[in-house]
């Protein structure tokens, strides 16, 4: 059988690591409240010089180290984004350039928060119809650029950075990309959305978030989704080595593997480090536990994620 396989991956952060101390001496927060609710005791924040095609780049080029392949063996490009660096052309194609790739397919992907899970989604069923045979997807974010650093409610969650996943068409028994399961619920637009936008306003906006709804929301729909994926994919949560979460939350990580029956131990946590890096979260966290030895070949990895839209999504991989 025709599977997507995760050759290699990388991650990127910007340079500048802001404390929830350092955030506390310009908004109105306090490390100890922003540890009580989310965990979160840093974010890295991108310069003036750092953009979401500059992190993707670094974070594409340590995926392709880890892989072993060229940039030129690039068939296919899928960016998870919700901070472009241009309303168009897609941020794909600047990584492309970057890469140095002459020709091959490149979009980029808006789910927010489950981008990645989109992103990886789509690449995977390029793969298997044989429209390429390698697939960079990767996510990558500057949200610092969009938040509202008046309203503490919300910048005190988020951080920058990318992650990538190098993924190869390969006959497998059983090694590769499971099953994958995505949804959308537009009719909770209000819950977590960007006031502005070039068909709207002509500006980029802010983001604007109700919390608590968003965090009921995401325990039950991750919880779900989980659930069918593992079903799709013939497994039962006691399979499952690792789970790669979207990192929003330290509180909706553990109520979601509660909810599930997993061992916290096997829930790979990050918001500590890096804060809720949105569609990077993902192959962010990934790297990481694949670089510090925790996720080795042959395990069973579940992603899954939710975000603005609603969105929500999972996916089942044998590394
Ligand atoms: N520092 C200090 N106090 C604050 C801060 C802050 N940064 N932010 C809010 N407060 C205050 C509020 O003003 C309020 O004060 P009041 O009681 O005097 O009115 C009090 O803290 C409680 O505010 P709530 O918003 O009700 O706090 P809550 O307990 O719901 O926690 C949080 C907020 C952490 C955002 C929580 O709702 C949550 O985790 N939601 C999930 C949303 C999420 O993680 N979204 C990320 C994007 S979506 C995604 O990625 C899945």
């Amino acid at each position: 059988m025709i599977r997507s396989v995760v050759k290699g991956s990388g991650s990127a952060l910007p340079r500048r690591c802001v404390s929830n101390h350092e955030l506390a001496e310009t908004v109105d927060t306090s490390d100890e409240w922003i540890i009580e609710r989310t965990g979160i005791r840093q974010r890295y924040i991108a310069d003036d010089t750092e953009t979401t095609a500059s992190l993707a780049t670094d974070a594409a080029r340590r995926a392709l180290e880890a892989a072993g392949v060229e940039a030129s063996g690039v068939d296919i490009i899928v960016l998870a984004t919700a901070t472009p660096d241009e309303t168009f052309p897609a941020t794909a194609t600047k990584v492309q350039a970057a890469l140095g790739i002459e020709d091959c397919v490149a979009f980029d992907v808006a789910a927010v928060c489950t981008g990645f899970l989109y992103a990886i989604s789509v690449a995977d069923s390029l793969l298997r119809t044989g429209m390429g045979k390698r697939a960079l997807v990767i996510g990558a974010e500057t949200f610092s650029r969009i938040l509202d650093w008046e309203d503490r409610a919300t910048c005190v969650l988020f951080g920058d950075g990318a992650g990538a996943m190098l993924l190869e068409a390969e006959e497998t028994d059983g090694q590769g990309i499971l099953a994958a399961k995505l949804h959308a619920a537009g009719q909770h637009h209000d819950l977590l959305y960007v006031d502005g936008g070039p068909s709207t306003t002509q500006t980029v906006g802010h983001l604007r978030m109700r919390g608590r709804e968003v965090f009921r929301h995401a325990v039950k729909n991750l919880a779900d989704v989980l659930g069918e994926t593992l079903e799709a994919a013939g497994l039962t949560p006691a399979a499952v080595d690792w789970v790669v979460p979207h990192q929003a939350n330290a509180r909706i990580l553990d109520a979601t593997a509660k909810k599930l029956g997993l061992d916290a131990d096997k829930v790979v946590v990050t918001v500590d480090r890096h804060a809720n890096t949105s569609a990077a979260s993902v192959p962010l966290a990934f790297d990481v536990a694949v670089r510090d030895g925790r996720i080795q070949r042959g395990d069973l990895v579940l992603l899954e994620a939710m975000g603005g839209g609603l969105t929500w999504g999972a996916a089942a991989l044998r590394y």
